[in-house]
């Protein structure tokens, strides 16, 4: 758990960078600090593995003010990334990733294991990468090392500045898509810092907005885009607030439970299709429980069934249309 209590940084020149923020992040947790750029992201963050000082108010660890922790160990055990991660070219891949545990004076065969867990797990074949350098790599598949050299020691919590801002629109989406996946694994605290809406509703389970120098909403994204709580927060977001709600709602937080007229497919089911019934037993694609409401909104556009099947091992637990939806969506009217 990371506390920041009543927290202002002033540089040295007299910038004020934040000014009396505080926020608490949960244990295991994502938290997105989102904000124009120079409103005082970055130095949050740093705020966190002691690369700066508070000037005011305090910043706690589990409890613990971080002034009371050595800041060589506290940066060991706080994972790192940043944009254009500073990886070492000279070095290779699985000498990268092995860094802090080397640092942190693991056995050779731990580490070793180690490296190769963090690469399976980054989808870089260890055999493939693991000699390769850096500068062999794609963009992505660097930020991909990035995140394995700051999880390689399994640290308590990970920081993430901009991580993926380098990347184009389409590596992005698919490392964000791998990056939640691994999240819901890992038992590590996160903060994570962008300037994209999007990128901080897709990744965080609670989101910091930053106007200059201090925290004007820390909310869940459903609370952000329900009850934006000023106008900063509602132009923020973007006039398309309820599509957006679209993207962060899941099927299962707004099917019927209504199954009448759909069984399971026959074929005992990929969990993936499913019987209507009274209509020539003819067959639909199912929607999963984590489906969005968002593809499920498009796949009843492009269908003429209404209503849509909700399938989850093999069973029909529920259907969803458009009326559900729409339901769903009211409150993130403008
Ligand atoms: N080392 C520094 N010395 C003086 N001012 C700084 C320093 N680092 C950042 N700032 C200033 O503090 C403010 C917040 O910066 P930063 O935390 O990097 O914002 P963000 O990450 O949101 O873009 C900006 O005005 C920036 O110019
Ligand atoms: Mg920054």
């Amino acid at each position: 758990m990371i506390t920041f209590e009543h927290v202002t940084k002033q540089y040295a020149d007299g910038t004020v960078a934040i000014e009396d923020v505080s926020f608490t992040v949960e244990e295991g947790t994502t938290t997105v600090l989102v904000g124009p750029s120079g409103c005082g992201k970055t130095t949050t963050m740093k705020l966190v593995n002691r690369l700066e000082d508070p000037t005011e108010g305090t910043v706690y660890r589990d409890g613990t003010p971080i002034s009371e922790f050595d800041p060589i160990e506290l940066r060991r055990n706080t994972g790192y990334v940043i944009q254009e991660i500073g990886l070492f070219d000279h070095m290779t891949v699985g000498d990268n990733v092995a860094t802090v545990p080397k640092l942190n004076d693991w056995d050779e065969e731990a580490i070793d294991a180690r490296v190769d867990e963090l690469l399976e797990l980054m989808d870089l074949p260890p055999a493939k990468y693991r000699n390769q350098h850096p500068t062999e790599l794609s963009g992505g598949q660097r930020q991909r090392v990035g995140v394995a050299r700051a999880l390689a020691s399994d640290p308590d919590v990970l920081l993430m500045d901009e991580p993926f801002g380098a990347l184009d629109p389409i590596t992005r989406e698919s490392l964000q898509d791998e990056f939640l996946k691994i999240q819901d694994e890992l038992e590590t605290t996160i903060l994570f810092v962008t300037h994209s809406i999007d990128e901080a509703l897709k990744m965080g389970d609670r989101i910091a907005i930053f106007d200059v120098g201090e925290v004007v909403q820390y909310d869940t994204p459903q609370t952000i885009l329900d009850e934006p709580k000023s106008e900063f927060v509602e132009d923020f977001i973007g006039s398309d607030r309820p599509l957006k709600k679209l993207k962060v709602t899941r099927v299962e937080d707004v099917m019927s439970a209504t199954t009448e007229g759909f069984t399971a497919a026959a074929d005992g089911g990929t969990g993936t299709t499913a019987t209507v019934q009274g209509n020539g037993g003819s067959t639909v694609d199912a929607l999963e429980p984590t489906d969005t409401a968002l593809s499920a909104l498009s796949r009843l556009v492009a269908s003429d069934v209404g209503r849509l099947p909700v399938v989850e091992d093999g069973e029909v637990v529920g259907t969803v249309s458009n009326e559900e939806i729409s339901r769903s969506n009211e409150g993130a009217r403008p």
